[in-house]
């Protein structure tokens, strides 16, 4: 059954009184209810317990958008997997291109956490993506070869086994100015067939996912193209109504799929 996932990254949004709200809708929206999609949230650190305990016994899942390199000692202000673990954390976002941009983070620590998460049985979603400027010069697929191969160089291409690949063009992220469906289509299918040229197997079940100023008005755009298996929303995600009628979109469209 090919089936759609949505996490919402709130970035540094939300309060404790968003949280309560926007939860209570989307429980009673969708607990156990989605047969096609699979939700999960990302809040700010400081919220995810809060939210673990409303999620919990729940079908939505919980995401955090970051972890430490360290797993413990004197790292003043980091969190560690083993934290994000103890809190009900199933997912980490690691290597959006914000940290990269506004916390110099690098390769070398985005491997370091993918294994890291790998290692205490999480779920890493690896962001990638190429620049405006790389875009024009023609530098997507390259960019987006050089990200995944950081990974694989240390570790080989089965530490891609259960984990995600969200496909970000920075020059989309929160600029509204939202990707070309087919084209994004073309890029998830070359990184596929990248990961393929090593490993049928990890390619094919690997989840590649797209993010950049995906909304209610657009997701209709990228349902339908084959190797896009989710999205990571932002922006959209922070209007509580906006998104419930994004992940009903996104249930309707799959539903229809399935039946072919
Ligand atoms: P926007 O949906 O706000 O463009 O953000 C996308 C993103 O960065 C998700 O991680």
């Amino acid at each position: 059954m090919k089936k759609c996932f949505i996490i919402s990254n709130w970035k540094l949004n939300g309060d404790l009184v968003f949280l309560k709200k926007n939860i209570n809708i989307i429980k009673k929206e969708f607990n156990f209810s989605l047969k096609f999609c699979d939700l999960a949230i990302a809040p700010p650190y400081v919220y995810l317990h809060t939210m673990y305990n409303y999620i919990k016994n729940t079908s939505i899942h919980l995401a955090a958008q970051n972890v430490d390199i360290h797993t413990q000692g004197a790292f003043t202000g980091e969190i560690s997997v083993s934290m994000l673990k103890d809190v009900g954390v199933k997912y980490v976002i690691i290597g959006h291109s914000e940290r990269k941009l506004f916390h110099n983070e690098n390769y070398d620590n985005i491997s370091t956490k993918f294994v890291l998460i790998k290692n205490f049985n999480l779920i890493p979603i690896l962001c990638i993506g190429e620049t405006e400027e790389e875009k024009k010069q023609n530098k997507t697929e390259k960019i987006c070869v050089n990200q995944i191969n950081y990974i694989l160089k240390t570790q080989g291409v089965e530490i891609l086994n259960n984990a995600i690949i969200a496909y970000e063009p920075i020059w989309a992220i929160g600029s509204g100015k939202v990707a070309d469906a087919n084209e994004v289509q073309k890029v998830h299918s070359f990184i596929r067939k990248y990961i393929a040229s090593i490993n049928q197997k990890v390619a094919t079940n690997i989840i590649l996912q797209y993010g950049g100023s995906v909304n209610n008005n657009n997701i209709n755009n990228f349902l339908d193209k084959k190797d896009i298996n989710g999205f990571l929303i932002g922006k959209a995600s922070l209007t509580t109504e906006n998104f419930i009628s994004l992940v009903k979109k996104a249930e309707k469209k799959m539903s229809l799929l399935n039946r072919f």
